[in-house]
């Protein structure tokens, strides 16, 4: 079999067969393919597209190029939830304690942030003494004994779309619901779970901008799921403005602690108690309405806060940040950005705010960069609100005193006023099952 001939079969929109598929992931993990070959094959992929066949064979030759979890050691349904990525994103960090105060397992492997979007375990590193790199028999002992771990995806967890993500990440060919699709479901059939619940991100701080392309999506790893004998639903939730009100690592930990005292912002709460909901529902504990009531008593109750504490404590950090905000890291510099005329806000471009709160520190411009956990943007008012000359729209954390003027740049583009107030949208905008 040559690498020619699989590219020219693609290029040419012709479906490719398993042995191909297996062909080029084998031959790109091991070396044997080149990373020119492979990024012809994936633009050729980009531009013709996959069949469901296809997609599901690519997901699954990247899932077996690894590792693959067993979770069968921890007793009940193991239930996974999966963000597309987005901005302001803490949804896990707010759904998981609620989830297992339930008394569903999570066995939570997570991401760290990628492009202008956040990752969960950059979230967790922010809490003082937080380990998000235990070891496999830890994080199986810790979801036995206190229902919850959350952890760093290990090295070897499907390494086939690890390479294959770099390089679509500088091949302009990340934006492609059979890439996409395959990349998640991968590294959800290597983590073990057995019932996945997939929030998918739409509009501008999404990698799927449009509800069309975001629908697709969903439908396309529900289907994988499926096919591969793993129950998988998808809500579509809105992305076109930061989810809640803070961006930047310490900031949305505080804020997911906030949310778990009941004290949180209201869209962070719905997305993030509709997906807990979600999660109980694919774990069997009975009607959607029935696990909202469960998600509505574990907060209340202050057993998901309580929870909360015990995963910090049980990881290696100081469980005291859940009621003393100030053993967070402390930014050198905070900075106003005050709104220069009156208005409505009527639209935020969510991935240029990511960009920003990146440019402050709160994310990696390059691979090698480290993050500044007290970096990021706190918002006082999004879209749909009024405000006046003067007002202050956001605060500015960072160690980085020559960045605010770029980051401020950044928000002056990404923030838009408009006489008229605009029409408010719903945060959830399908379910597919
Ligand atoms: N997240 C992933 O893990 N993969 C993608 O391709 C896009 C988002």
């Amino acid at each position: 079999m040559r690498m020619y001939d699989i590219i020219e079969k693609k290029r040419d929109g012709f479906e490719l067969s398993s042995d191909e598929i297996d062909f080029f992931i084998s031959g790109y993990c091991n070396d044997s393919i080149p990373d020119y070959q492979a990024s012809a094959l994936l633009m050729a992929i980009f531009l013709k597209g996959m069949n469901e066949r296809e997609t599901a064979l690519l997901t699954h030759a990247m899932a077996q190029s690894g590792d693959m979890i067993d979770l069968s050691e921890i007793d009940g349904i193991k239930v996974d939830k999966h963000s597309t990525g987005g901005v302001g994103d803490k949804t896990t960090l707010v759904l998981g304690p609620i989830v297992a105060a339930c008394g569903i397992p999570v066995a939570k492997m997570s991401g760290r942030g990628l492009g202008h979007t956040g990752g969960t375990i950059d979230k967790l590193e922010a809490i003082p003494g937080f380990n998000t790199g235990i070891t496999r028999e830890n994080f199986i002992r810790n979801v036995k004994e206190i229902g919850i771990a959350i952890a760093g995806q290990t090295g070897n967890l499907a390494p086939a779309d690890k390479k294959i993500y770099a390089l679509r990440d500088v091949t302009a060919t990340v934006n492609n619901t059979a890439l996409i699709a395959s990349s998640i479901m991968s590294k959800k059939l290597a983590s073990g779970a057995q019932r996945i619940v997939l929030d998918v991100k739409t509009g501008s701080g999404a990698f799927m901008k449009n509800l069309e392309d975001s629908v697709k999506l969903a439908q396309a790893m529900v289907r994988i799921g499926e096919n591969t004998g793993r129950h998988t639903v998808a809500v579509v939730t809105e992305m076109d403005i930061p989810l809640g009100k803070a961006v930047g690592n310490s900031l949305e930990i505080i804020e997911a602690i906030e949310t778990l005292k009941n004290k949180g912002p209201r869209d962070l709460a719905q997305v993030s108690f509709e997906l807990a909901a979600r999660m109980l529902e694919l774990g069997g504990k009975g009607s959607f309405e029935h696990c909202s009531s469960l998600v509505r008593h574990a907060v209340e109750s202050g057993e998901a806060l309580e929870k909360m504490a015990v995963l910090i404590e049980k990881q290696g950090g100081n469980r005291a940040v859940i009621n003393d905000y100030s053993l967070f890291p402390r930014a050198k510099y905070i900075f106003e950005y005050k709104s220069e005329t009156a208005g409505h806000i009527c639209s935020m471009k969510t991935d240029t705010i990511g960009v920003a709160s990146l440019v402050l520190g709160a994310g990696r411009e390059t691979k090698e960069s480290s993050i500044d956990y007290a970096a990021g943007i706190y918002f006082h008012k999004k879209t749909g609100e009024k405000v006046e000359k003067g007002e202050v729209i956001a605060t500015l954390y960072t160690n980085r005193e020559e960045k605010l003027a770029e980051a401020c740049g950044l928000l002056k583009q990404a923030v838009e006023l408009s006489d008229a107030r605009p029409e408010e949208k719903p945060l959830i905008l399908a379910y597919i099952d």
